[in-house]
C-alpha cells in the first residue's frame, strides 16, 4: 500500500501516519522530520532550510524532492509507504511521479485530511512534543496529555512547542498551504487517486475512514 497525506498544518498528518505505520507496517516518509534532523545535525542543507522553517515557509521543491529521492536509492528503498507532508505543491507531486514511475511503484490512495484554520491554530497551540531526539513523542494539552504535566511519559523529559509552532508562524504556514493545494489537489483529482476524509473526528474514527478511503474504488 502507497498512500499520500495531504493537509494543513495540525490536521493531524502525524498521527494518521503513526497508526498507519504500526497497524499496516508501512514506511514512514515525513519530510518535516527529515528536515528537522538535517538542521538537528547541522548540515549544509539543514543550514540552507532552517531560516525558512523557522519563519513558516516553505522550503524549496529541489531541496524537498532530493531528500525524497534519495530514499529511494539502492538498497532498502519504501515498497509499501506513507508520506506524511509530501508532495505539497504540484511541481513535488510531479516530481514524485516521475519518481515513483521509473521505480515501477504507483500511489493507491492521497487522502486529503480536511479541517479549518482556527481548529488547526487551537491544536498547534496545544501540541507539546518531547525535547530528547531520540524519543520525540508529541502530546497536547487539549486531546493528550501526558500524566506528569510537561513531561514525557516515555522517557520523562520536558516536553516543549515546536519552533514552528508560534501562532505567527503557524498562520503563515497555513497561508503556505493555502497558496499551493489546489493545484496539488487538483492533479490527483485528476489522476483519480484523491480521497477526502473529514480530520475533525477522533483521531481512532478518521483512522478507519482513511482506511475506508483507501479501498475505495477510483
Ligand atoms: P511538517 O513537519 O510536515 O509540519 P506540518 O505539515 O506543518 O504539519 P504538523 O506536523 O504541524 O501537523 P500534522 O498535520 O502532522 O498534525 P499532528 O498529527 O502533529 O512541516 C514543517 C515545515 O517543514 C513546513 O512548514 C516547511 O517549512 C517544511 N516542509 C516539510 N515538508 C515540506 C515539503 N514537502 N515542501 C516544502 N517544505 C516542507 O497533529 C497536530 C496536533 O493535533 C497534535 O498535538 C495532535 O495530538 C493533535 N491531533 C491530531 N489529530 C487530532 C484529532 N483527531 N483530534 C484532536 N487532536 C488531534
Amino acid at each position: 500500500m502507497r498512500v499520500v497525506l495531504v493537509g494543513p498544518p495540525g490536521c493531524g498528518k502525524g498521527t494518521q501516519a503513526e497508526l498507519l505505520v504500526q497497524r499496516l507496517g508501512l514506511r514512514y516518509i515525513g519530510t518535516g522530520d527529515i528536515l528537522r534532523e538535517a538542521i538537528r545535525a547541522g548540515t549544509a542543507m539543514g543550514q540552507r532550510v532552517k531560516p525558512l522553517m523557522d519563519r513558516g515557509l516553505l522550503v524549496p521543491d529541489s531541496e524537498v524532492n532530493e531528500v525524497v529521492a534519495e530514499l529511494f536509492r539502492g538498497e532498502g528503498r519504501p515498497e509499501k509507504f506513507v508520506t506524511d507532508g509530501y508532495p505539497r505543491t504540484y511541481s513535488q507531486a510531479v516530481a514524485f511521479d516521475a519518481m515513483l514511475t521509473q521505480q515501477f511503484l504507483a500511489l493507491d490512495a492521497v487522502i486529503n485530511l480536511t479541517i479549518g484554520d482556527d481548529e488547526v491554530v487551537r491544536r498547534i497551540s496545544g501540541r507539546r512534543c518531547c525535547s530528547n531526539k531520540g524519543c520525540a513523542v508529541c502530546y497536547n494539552v487539549y486531546y493528550r496529555q501526558s500524566k506528569v504535566a510537561a513531561r514525557c511519559d516515555k522517557c520523562g523529559s520536558p516536553l516543549m512547542l515546536r519552533d514552528d509552532d508560534q501562532e505567527e508562524t503557524v498562520r503563515r504556514r497555513l497561508g503556505e498551504f493555502h497558496k499551493t493545494t489546489n493545484a496539488l489537489l487538483a492533479y490527483y483529482r485528476q489522476r483519480h487517486l484523491l480521497r477526502e476524509v473529514a480530520a475533525t473526528d477522533p483521531v481512532e474514527t478518521i483512522y478507519t475512514n482513511i482506511v475506508n478511503a483507501i479501498k475505495q474504488p477510483a
